[in-house]
C-alpha cells in the first residue's frame, strides 16, 4: 500500500493486468461518457496512486493531438517530426495533467490552501483547478516577469496573487516557508502527485503511436518537473512491459537561464547543481536559475541516453514562427525543442531518418506580445540585443487588396 495514500502502489496494480489487457482497457475509455474516463489522466489511473472511488477535481485534461509538422521537420533537416501539443490543455499548457492529480490530492488530505510559486502557467492551472475543488488558492510570482496572458487566468479563476520583488526563484524559497504550515498544500513540481499525473502524458504519447516509442523525446528544461515526469513514466511503461526501450529524453534549456545544461556539459561533478544568479531569457516561463527537480531530470537524461543542451534567444524566436507555420503554435519556451533538434541534427546527434517528438508546452495565446515584437521586429533580448525575425510575418499598410497580393 502507497504509505502516503493508502492506494495501491503502482507496481502491484500493473501486476494484475497484462499489457494486453490494459492497453484495451485504456482505449475503451476513449469512448466512455464517464469524466474520469474523459480525462486523459485519469484514463491512466492503474497507474496512479489513489483508489478506484476517491472523487477527482478534473476540467477534461489530456487527450492532446500528436501532430505532424512537416515544415519544422525540414526546418530541422528531419525527415518526419511529430508535435506533443500540451497547450491544448484546458488552461493552455502543460500543467493541467499534473495539477488535476495534486488538487485531487489536497482535497483528499483537507488541505485549508493551495500554493505555488509560478512563472506563468502553474499559477494559471492551479487556479482554475482549486476553483473546481473550491479551495482557497494563493499565488506568488515575481513582479512584471509574468505574461498578461497567464496572470489574466489566475486573476479570473479567483486566485489570490501575491507580485514579489525578485524573479521565480526567490518566489519558489518564499512559498517554501509558507508551506511549512500545516495547512498549506504546495503543488510545485517538487510535489510527487504532480509528476505522477504529468507521467501520464508519456502512456498516451505511446498510445498515440501504437505502442512504438520515437527515438528521441525532446522537451523544454525549467524547473524540470516534465522531463522528471516522462523519465518515471517511459520507465513504469517498460517495467509493465507496455513498451521495449525507453525513447532518449533530450532536454533543452535558453542559454541564459541554462544551469543543468551547464551541470550535464561542464562539470564532471555531477552530484552539485550551481544555481544560476540571475537567469536571463525572454521565454518567462523557463526563466529559472535554481530548477527544484534536476535530480530526477538527471537520472532521465541519462538512463534513456538522451542529453542537454541550450539554444538562444534568436534560435527560440525563429524555431517558434516556424512552428506557426506549421498551423500548430505555441508560447516560447515550447520552441526550445524544435531550436535544440535543429542543432542536434546539424550535429549529427539526431540522424536525419529518426523518430522524433518534440513537446509544447504551453499554447501560442499565452504570450502574445512576443509574437507581435518578432514579427513586427521590435524584439529585443534579454542582454538589449535585436532579435531579427527572419521570419518576420509584419502587417501590411494598404489600402486596397493589390497591397496584400503584390507583396
Ligand atoms: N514550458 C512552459 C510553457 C512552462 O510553463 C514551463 C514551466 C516549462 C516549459 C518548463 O517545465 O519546469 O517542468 O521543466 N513553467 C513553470 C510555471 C515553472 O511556473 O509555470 P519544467
Amino acid at each position: 500500500m502507497c504509505p502516503r495514500c493508502g492506494g495501491l502502489l503502482d507496481i502491484e496494480r500493473t501486476n494484475a493486468l497484462d499489457p494486453g489487457t490494459l492497453r484495451d482497457l485504456w482505449r475503451s475509455r476513449l469512448t466512455s461518457l464517464d469524466s474520469r474516463d474523459r480525462s486523459g489522466v485519469w484514463r491512466f489511473r492503474e497507474f496512479l496512486p489513489f483508489d478506484n472511488d476517491d472523487p477527482i477535481v478534473t476540467l477534461s485534461e489530456g487527450n492532446t493531438p500528436l501532430y505532424d509538422a512537416p515544415r519544422s521537420a525540414d526546418y530541422c533537416g528531419l525527415r518526419q517530426l511529430k508535435l506533443k501539443h500540451q497547450g491544448n490543455n484546458p488552461t493552455g499548457s502543460f500543467k493541467d495533467t499534473g495539477m488535476t492529480v495534486a488538487v485531487t490530492q489536497a482535497r483528499k488530505l483537507g488541505a485549508r490552501l493551495v500554493a505555488c510559486a509560478s512563472t506563468g502557467n502553474t499559477a494559471a492551472s492551479l487556479a482554475a483547478y482549486a476553483a473546481r475543488a473550491n479551495l482557497v488558492c494563493a499565488i506568488i510570482v515575481p513582479s512584471g516577469q509574468v505574461s498578461h496572458a497567464k496572470l489574466a487566468q489566475a486573476l479570473d479563476y479567483g486566485a489570490k496573487v501575491l507580485e514579489i520583488d525578485g524573479n521565480f526563484d526567490s518566489c519558489m524559497s518564499f512559498i517554501r516557508e509558507l508551506s511549512e504550515d500545516s495547512s498549506v498544500y504546495l503543488v510545485n513540481s517538487i510535489n510527487p502527485f504532480r509528476i505522477e499525473g504529468q507521467k501520464t502524458v508519456a502512456f498516451e504519447l505511446a498510445e498515440q503511436l501504437e505502442w512504438r516509442v520515437p527515438d528521441h523525446l525532446v522537451v523544454p528544461g525549467g524547473n524540470l518537473g516534465n522531463s522528471s515526469a516522462f523519465g518515471k513514466g517511459f520507465r513504469e511503461l517498460l517495467q509493465s512491459g507496455l513498451i521495449d526501450r525507453q525513447p532518449k529524453i533530450t532536454v533543452v534549456q535558453a542559454v541564459g537561464a541554462a544551469p543543468f545544461a551547464r551541470l550535464y556539459l561542464e562539470h564532471d561533478d555531477e552530484s552539485t547543481l550551481i544555481n544560476e544568479q540571475d537567469p536571463k531569457t525572454l521565454a518567462s516561463a523557463i526563466k529559472i536559475g535554481a530548477p527544484v527537480s534536476w535530480r530526477k531530470a538527471l537520472r532521465a537524461v541519462h538512463e534513456t541516453g538522451g542529453s542537454v543542451l541550450t539554444v538562444t534567444e534568436q534560435e527560440i524566436a525563429d524555431a517558434k514562427a516556424m512552428i506557426g507555420r506549421d498551423g500548430i503554435g505555441c508560447e516560447p519556451a515550447s520552441a526550445t525543442t524544435v531550436a535544440g533538434m535543429r542543432k542536434l541534427v546539424a550535429d549529427g546527434v539526431i540522424k536525419a531518418d529518426e523518430t522524433v517528438v518534440g513537446v509544447l508546452t504551453g499554447h501560442l495565446l499565452k504570450d502574445t506580445d512576443y509574437v507581435m515584437g518578432y514579427h513586427g521586429n521590435t524584439l529585443v533580448g534579454p542582454d538589449g540585443e535585436q532579435i531579427r525575425g527572419r521570419f518576420a510575418n509584419t502587417p501590411i499598410q494598404g489600402q486596397d487588396l493589390h497591397d496584400l497580393l503584390d507583396e
